[in-house]
């Protein structure tokens, strides 16, 4: 029997983007014989260009063509640079939107949120690592999914490959989350571990630069609003409370001195920047803020490029998930690992 045919869009092809499409063709055998699935590229866009295919992109062409040429567009014959995703979601026919692209909170998380808009309208299921439309838009698009009996997956927002969302959304059924606390952000545990060891801040930004790990606007890492965005998604996903950004009392690991960092660490705690949602009587305290984990905290033993989080609940104990990862390709593997869920019949 032939397996069923899954077509799929990718809006940004940069660090998940085409490591998504590498994974697909390297799992494709798996896929079929697993899943009974084929999972096609219909449709790709970067900020310069778009092509698309209803049988297929070649997989390897449109690396090779991101890779030479710098922009999907010149995917040969079937590639138009000048066309943007927006264009693209317009008029493709598809089973899945994926929306790879930059966060953009100051730019109302456009693209990305205006082509998920639309894809949904027109009947596409959503998948996104993109945590900008999730922060500013959660509950509008949660009904507009809703309304257009479609599934909205964002795994990859949180914690990259940790499923942290999906422990609290799905697997802590019936309990009341007390508390949640989080080390969502991988390189502010990086830079801290390296100060700690004896790095100077300027050393320890540089090295963190050089890895690929912190934004190009270092301040959405260093003061804490990458950890507080996903603290918002943490907070209307997994605990129905509906907060934002400003919503969070938040301080980042700036103004912490070397020296303070350091001597934590002589002391057996960890620094790290915690994300913390406290259960109260109007709702949930959400704070992002560094803190010198003793040695007995949950989270206390992770290394500079592992993320984590614990739930306090009434029923299940305290539950904690940590991963660690080297590349981004954990964080990619989630638009699989939705995509599936959503071909499966997964809750979420
Ligand atoms: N990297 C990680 O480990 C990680 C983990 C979890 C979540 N995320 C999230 O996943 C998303 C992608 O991350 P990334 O690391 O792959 O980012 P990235 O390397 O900066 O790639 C972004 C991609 O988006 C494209 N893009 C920018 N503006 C666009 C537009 N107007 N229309 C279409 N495409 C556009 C870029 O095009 P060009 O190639 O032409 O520049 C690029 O291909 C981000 O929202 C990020 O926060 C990343």
């Amino acid at each position: 029997m032939a397996a069923k045919t899954i077509r799929i869009a990718i809006s940004g092809l940069g660090n998940l983007g085409t490591r998504f499409i590498k994974l697909i063709s390297d799992k494709k055998t798996e896929l079929r014989e697993r899943y009974d699935l084929d999972l096609v590229i219909v449709a790709v866009a970067d900020s310069r260009g778009a092509a698309q295919d209803p049988r297929g992109l070649g997989l390897d062409l449109i690396l090779k063509t991101k890779a030479s040429t710098g922009t999907v567009g010149n995917y040969p014959e079937l590639g138009t640079v000048g066309v943007s995703s927006l264009d693209l979601v317009k008029q493709i026919e598809a089973d899945i939107w994926c929306d790879a692209t930059p966060v953009n909170i100051d730019r109302g998380a456009e693209p990305g949120i205006s082509c998920i808009r639309t894809a949904m309208r027109r009947g596409m299921h959503v998948v996104t690592p993109n945590k900008g439309p999730i922060v500013l838009f959660y509950q509008e698009l949660k009904q507009l999914a809703e309304d257009c009996g479609v599934c909205l997956r964002f795994g990859g927002t949180v914690a990259g490959g940790l499923p942290a969302l999906y422990i609290g959304m799905r697997d802590l059924r019936g309990a009341r989350i007390d508390r949640i606390e989080a080390i969502p952000n991988l390189v502010t545990g990086f830079i801290l571990d390296h100060i700690a060891a004896g790095s100077s801040w300027e050393d320890a930004l540089d090295l963190a630069k050089n890895e690929g790990v912190l934004e190009a606007d270092p301040s959405w890492d260093l003061d804490g609003w990458d950890a507080a965005a996903k603290l918002v998604i943490l907070a209307n996903a997994v605990l129905s409370y509906p907060a934002r950004l400003d919503d969070v009392k938040r301080s980042g690991i700036m103004g912490l001195s070397d020296q303070s960092i350091r001597s934590a660490f002589g002391s057996g705690r960890r620094m790290r920047l915690l994300a913390t949602a406290v259960h109260t009587d109007s709702g949930y305290s959400l704070s992002v803020a560094p803190r010198a984990l003793p040695e007995d905290h949950p989270l206390a033993r992770l290394g500079p490029k592992e993320m984590g989080i614990t739930y306090y609940t009434d029923i299940y104990g305290t539950l904690t998930a940590t991963i660690k990862e080297e590349t981004p390709l954990p964080s990619a593997a989630t638009m699989l690992r939705d995509i599936l869920d959503i071909m499966l019949g997964t809750e979420a």
